[in-house]
């Protein structure tokens, strides 16, 4: 697969079969999250690789955010997207692990921090999808924050991202691109 191919070809998956995943995959995409830039190379991700009864706690985090997310996707989809993702949450898809993103605050303050350890994030889907890897960024656990920490024990954090991973079940859809996001400024 050419970079672009990958870059093109990164879809968010939520339906994923129970295979696990090999340890040494695991750590090439950890890997490849950690060499992203980040602001002032602070390099102030913090990446825990969530499998086992852990995980299934992260699934139930997962599970009980879905009401904060229900009424403004319910304004925005129809009752089958709604209850595909309701479907979603209740499992995270079956993935064998979970990634969770975390950010270490440091003096750049969390405009930077955020940006930083979103960088290592879309890295870590890059490098999935390489993999033949799924993955879907999740924002939405982070209203339940204190459960997450509690979960895994983190104190002094920033939870940034849950990110499920595993290999498809099922090909994601693929939404379409919308016009107009670009304006090429001093080009003929
Ligand atoms: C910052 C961010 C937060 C997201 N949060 C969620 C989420 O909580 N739940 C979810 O199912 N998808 C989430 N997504 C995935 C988006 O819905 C998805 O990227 C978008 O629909 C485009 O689809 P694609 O990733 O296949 O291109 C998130 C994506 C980003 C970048």
């Amino acid at each position: 697969m050419d970079f672009y191919e990958v870059i093109r070809g990164r879809r968010s998956c939520r339906v994923f079969n129970a295979d696990p995943v090999p340890r040494e995959v695991l750590e090439r995409v950890i890997e490849s999250a950690t060499w992203a830039p980040s602001g002032k190379n602070r390099q102030n991700w913090r990446i825990f690789v969530v499998t086992g009864e852990k995980k299934d706690a992260l699934v139930g985090v997962a599970d009980r955010s879905f009401p904060l997310l229900e009424p403004s996707l319910k304004e925005m989809y129809d009752e089958k997207i709604v209850s595909f993702t309701r479907g979603f949450f209740r499992t995270l898809g079956g993935a064998p692990a979970v990634l969770v993103f975390y950010s270490l605050p440091t003096e750049e303050g969390p405009f930077v921090d955020t940006q930083s350890v979103s960088a290592a994030v879309e890295n870590a889907l890059l490098a999935a999808a390489y993999e033949g890897l799924g993955t879907c960024w999740m924002t939405n656990p982070v209203h339940l924050k204190e459960d997450v920490d509690r979960i895994l024990g983190v104190e002094g954090m920033e939870l940034i991202a849950f990110v499920p991973i595993g290999y498809p079940g099922k090909e994601p859809p693929t939404p379409p691109r919308k016009e107009g996001r670009v304006t090429w400024v001093g080009f003929d």
